[in-house]
């Protein structure tokens, strides 16, 4: 968004910088105020308002003190700061207020209106409220009305002919908020020139008129509401150099006469609802530099007549529904620095001869390209950026160890057939490589000690073999993420690990690590993840992460891990935030850690249903996770802030719950099955109003259900099957949808829905099911989850894969949007500019 703005003020300067340059003349004629009283008129309308400091926050090279400071009535006003007059006449035809701590409105009876020799007005940040008097549009001499980033002021703009309708050349309204859409009196601005109403709450949709503004050379509508059709009568504006409507609620076809505007530079309908074939008439824009289609529902092959676009730095057509081979044409676009195609069905392999020297953005993802990966790619020597993931590429993965040369810092492989081993990467220079759900084979190379750029690493989902690296080097490593799970690294987890000081998330479920876990671990002060589940893990429980400030998932299941958890903790707070902890399918003996059970702090959160629902991790890498739910092992590829469980299932505990497991309020998912437990369920479970799930099956659990079990409204699944349960089934409106196998193979329970009566049954209670699904039940999450996974039987506690892959993260609209600006930067005020991939990335 800020490129948006940082481009737009470049221009706004620009076309003021000219104009008022050419101070030209005004209407002799009408009656006018005096010199003098035009002083008292812009000393009262200065009154008006109040000075506060703090409204220029977003003014670069803002004075300290207000503008009006020195607008004393002694002075000649025409010195007076922010105020220009005509040289001849000494009337006051300039009003520059941008960055001068004014604020307050602007009243139908101000004085400002007087000012008839006005011809610019220039008013930003954030300064004016209220709405715009009308009468400001109709100064008979305005050429320029700038009140842009004024978010609080409200316009209307006038449904009939403007006073200023001749004059007016430039219109800037700029995140203000406009209501009642544009009227057709704009059409009348016949000396209108630059016209934004970027960011504005606009509705409605644009009318015909607009055709007749054909001075326009700059129109931006973007980021607004507009609607309907883009008219074909915009093709009227022959001299259209830029045009912004991305980000709006367009629909039906891009016109074919779009192929009118010849001196376009400029083209971005990004993110509308656009139908239809890219019109062959784009062809015809030789001009452009910059064409975005991207986000639309537009179908069919890209033409071939864009080959004529040569002077195209970014081309961008991703997210639509595109098929066919990819273009080929594309090597005549020699300039091009930044192309996106993903997201569309474009089959076949890539082009074999493309040379683009100047190419640094390449997005290619989540389409069916095959092949091998072409040459060329390794003749561009800018590319920082290379998505490929999510397509059906085969061949050798070393072939991209020839980009270390270069500059590339982004690499995304996931998701193709290919394979090889990992020694011939560019280790060094990347910054992100992402090779999951490949065919990559061999061990760890020690080259992935030199990788002191690497943030993320995820090599999931391969067929990789060998030891885990034990990186002694002095390097000072930034790796944030390693995720090597569902491989066939063997041996134990090296010491040495802790090197990677600033592992936030280290993932190796699904491998065949043996050995203990360092105690060295425990200096990994950022780590929040630590995954070993489905490993052949030899210890006790390792205590020592009990002091990791950050840790929140702590995933050991499916090991050999054994003992007695030790209720003796050295430290008063133990795992300070942990939220998820699965011990499940070790061979743990002894009591349930009560210890810890009483301190986990992360899962006491009265307020978690409050809180916003955000995942773990960031939008380059999602943390994943393994549960078991309802007896079949899920993998959830997001886990949401708010989520919380504890599985102890398929140890030897024994002993009772621990009363205070009460405290958890904020645990959702509860499984202590297949152990050794005994004693009564106790009542303070009642007080987990966020409980969804509870497994409490093959114990030796005795006694009755708590009643106080019914107030849990959220709880979904419910099992409490094979133990020594004995009285009435519990009634409540959740309780009324468990079925029988919640309590099978408890003989002394009794009551709906088993069959087997109490003996003292009274008549049968009815009762309301009021359908209160719970939180996670309700809405579009379970919706989406069950979409994503195509079963009924998930906790829904991530939105579902289908909901993510429709619209790609934001950060990656953020990546085009910078991109985007820097490119026009370039092309417009030829400054030169070196992608700082770091940044973009982060
Ligand atoms: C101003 O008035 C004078 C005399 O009435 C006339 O000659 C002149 O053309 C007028 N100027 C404009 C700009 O209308
Ligand atoms: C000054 O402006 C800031 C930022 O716009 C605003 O939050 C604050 O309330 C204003 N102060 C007064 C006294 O109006
Ligand atoms: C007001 O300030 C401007 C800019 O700082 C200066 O050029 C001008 O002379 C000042 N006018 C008076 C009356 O002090
Ligand atoms: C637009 O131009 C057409 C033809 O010149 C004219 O008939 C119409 O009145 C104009 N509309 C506006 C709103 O200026
Ligand atoms: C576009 O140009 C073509 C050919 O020059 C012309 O026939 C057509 O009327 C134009 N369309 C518009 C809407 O200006
Ligand atoms: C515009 O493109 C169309 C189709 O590609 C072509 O037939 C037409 O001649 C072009 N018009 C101009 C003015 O170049
Ligand atoms: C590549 O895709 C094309 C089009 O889908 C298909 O015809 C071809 O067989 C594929 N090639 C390979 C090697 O899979
Ligand atoms: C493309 O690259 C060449 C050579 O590096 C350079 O001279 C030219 O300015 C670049 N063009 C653009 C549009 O960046
Ligand atoms: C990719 O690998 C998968 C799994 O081995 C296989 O089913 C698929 O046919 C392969 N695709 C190509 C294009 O080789
Ligand atoms: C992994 O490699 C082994 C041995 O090379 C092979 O048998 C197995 O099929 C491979 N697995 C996958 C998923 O490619
Ligand atoms: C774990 O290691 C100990 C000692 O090294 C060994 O005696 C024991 O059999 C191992 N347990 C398993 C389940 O492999
Ligand atoms: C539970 O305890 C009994 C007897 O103490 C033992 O036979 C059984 O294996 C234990 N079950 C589990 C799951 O530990």
């Amino acid at each position: 968004m800020w490129i948006y703005m940082c481009f737009y003020s470049i221009m706004m300067t620009l076309f003021l910088q000219n104009h008022l340059a050419i101070s030209s003349s005004y209407d002799e004629n009408a009656t006018h105020l005096s010199p003098k009283m035009q002083k008292l008129a812009l000393f009262q309308f200065k009154l008006s308002f109040t000075i506060n400091s703090s409204t220029a926050e977003f003014c670069e090279d803002a004075p300290s003190v207000s503008k009006t400071m020195n607008w004393s009535m002694s002075s000649d006003c025409c010195t007076w700061d922010g105020v220009t007059c005509d040289h001849m006449t000494g009337n006051v035809i300039g009003l520059d207020l941008r960055c001068s701590h004014l604020e307050g409105s602007i009243r139908p009876d101000s004085t400002l209106f007087n000012l008839s020799f006005l011809q610019n007005i220039i008013f930003d940040s954030n300064s004016l409220h209220g709405e715009l008097p009308l009468e400001i549009f109709h100064l008979p001499n305005l050429e320029v009305l700038s009140l842009e980033f004024n978010s609080q002021l409200i316009v209307k703009l006038p449904k009939h002919k403007w006073g200023s309708s001749s004059n007016l050349q430039l219109l800037a309204l700029t995140q203000t908020t406009l209501s009642g859409g544009i009227p057709d009196s704009i059409g009348y601005l016949k000396s209108l020139t630059f016209l934004s109403i970027f960011q504005c709450n606009l509705s409605g949709p644009i009318p015909r008129s607009i055709s007749n503004l054909t001075q326009l050379t700059y129109l931006n509508l973007g980021f607004n509401l507009l609607s309907g059709q883009i008219p074909d009568s915009l093709a009227n504006i022959q001299n259209l150099g830029i045009l912004y409507l991305n980000n709006n609620n367009f629909s039906g076809p891009i016109p074919r006469s779009i192929g009118n505007l010849t001196q376009l530079l400029l083209l971005d309908l990004d993110s509308n609802y656009l139908t239809g074939q890219i019109p062959r008439s784009v062809g015809n824009l030789t001009q452009l530099t910059l064409l975005q289609l991207s986000s639309n529902y537009l179908t069919d092959r890209i033409p071939d007549s864009l080959a004529s676009l040569q002077n195209l730095q970014l081309l961008s057509l991703g997210r639509n529904n595109l098929i066919g081979p990819s273009p080929s044409w594309i090597s005549n676009c020699r300039e091009l620095s930044f192309l996106d195609l993903s997201e569309n069905s474009l089959t076949g392999p890539l082009p074999s001869n493309l040379i683009l020297p100047n190419l640094t953005f390449l997005d290619l993802s989540h389409n069916s390209l095959n092949g091998t990966i072409p040459s060329w790619f390794f003749h561009s020597p800018l590319l920082t950026y290379i998505s490929i993931d999510h397509n059906e590429f085969t061949g050798q993965v070393y072939v991209f160890g020839s980009l270390e040369m270069y500059s590339l810092k982004y690499l995304s492989l996931s998701h193709n057939n290919l394979t090889g081993g990992l020694e011939h990467l560019p280790w060094k220079i990347l910054t992100y490589l992402d090779l999951q759900s490949n065919m990559l084979q061999g061990s760890l190379p020690a080259s992935i000690c030199n990788s002191s750029s690497l943030d993320i690493l995820n090599l999931s989902h391969n067929n990789l073999t060998g030891v885990l690296p034990s990186c002694t080097r002095g390097l000072n490593y930034s790796l944030s993420v390693f995720d090597l799970r569902m491989n066939s690294i063997e041996g134990s987890l090296p010491s040495a690990l802790v090197n990677f000081r600033k592992l936030r998330s280290l993932n190796l479920h699904g491998n065949k690590l043996e050995g203990t876990i360092p105690l060295s671990f425990s200096k990994f002060d950022y780590l929040e993840v630590f995954d070993v589940g489905n490993n052949q893990i030899n210890d006790t429980f390792p205590l020592w992460l009990e002091t990791l400030q950050n840790l929140q998932v702590l995933i050991l299941k499916s090991n050999k891990f054994f003992g007695i958890i030790t209720n003796v903790s050295k430290i008063e707070h133990p795992f300070p935030s942990l939220r998820i902890i699965d011990l499940s399918n070790n061979e743990f003996s002894g009591p349930l850690p009560a210890k810890y059970i009483q301190n986990f702090k992360g899962m006491m959160n009265k307020d978690a249903n409050k809180m916003e629902r955000t995942y773990m991790g960031n939008s380059l890498y999602s943390d994943t996770m393994m549960l078991v739910v309802k007896g079949v092992e899920i993998e959830f590829i997001r886990i949401l802030t708010i989520f919380t469980a504890i599985d102890l299932s398929r140890n030897k505990f024994e002993g009772e719950i621990p009363e205070y497991i009460g405290n958890l309020e904020s645990l959702r998912y509860l499984n202590l099955s297949h152990n050794n437990l005994t004693g009564h369920i106790p009542s303070l479970v009642g007080k987990l109003l966020m409980l969804e799930s509870l497994d409490l099956s093959f114990n030796l659990l005795v006694g009755v259900i708590p009643q106080e079990l019914t107030s849990i409204y959220s709880l979904s699944h419910l099992n409490l099957s094979q133990n020594d349960l004995t009285g009435h089934i519990p009634r409540g409106p959740q309780f009324s949808t468990f079925e029988n196998s919640s309590y099978a193979g408890n003989f002394g329970l009794c009551g709906p829905p088993l069959s087997r009566r109490c003996i003292r049954e009274t008549q049968q209670e009815e009762f309301e099911d009021d359908e209160d699904d719970g939180f996670f039940f309700s809405g579009f999450t379970w919706e989406s989850v069950a979409i994503g996974y195509g079963c009924g039987v998930v906790v829904g506690f991530v939105v579902g894969y289908v909901m993510f892959m429709a619209g790609k993260p934001k950060w990656f609209t953020g990546i085009i949007a910078r991109e985007l600006g820097l490119k026009i930067r370039r092309l417009e005020i030829s400054v030169g500019y070196q992608p700082n991939m770091n940044r973009i990335l982060i």
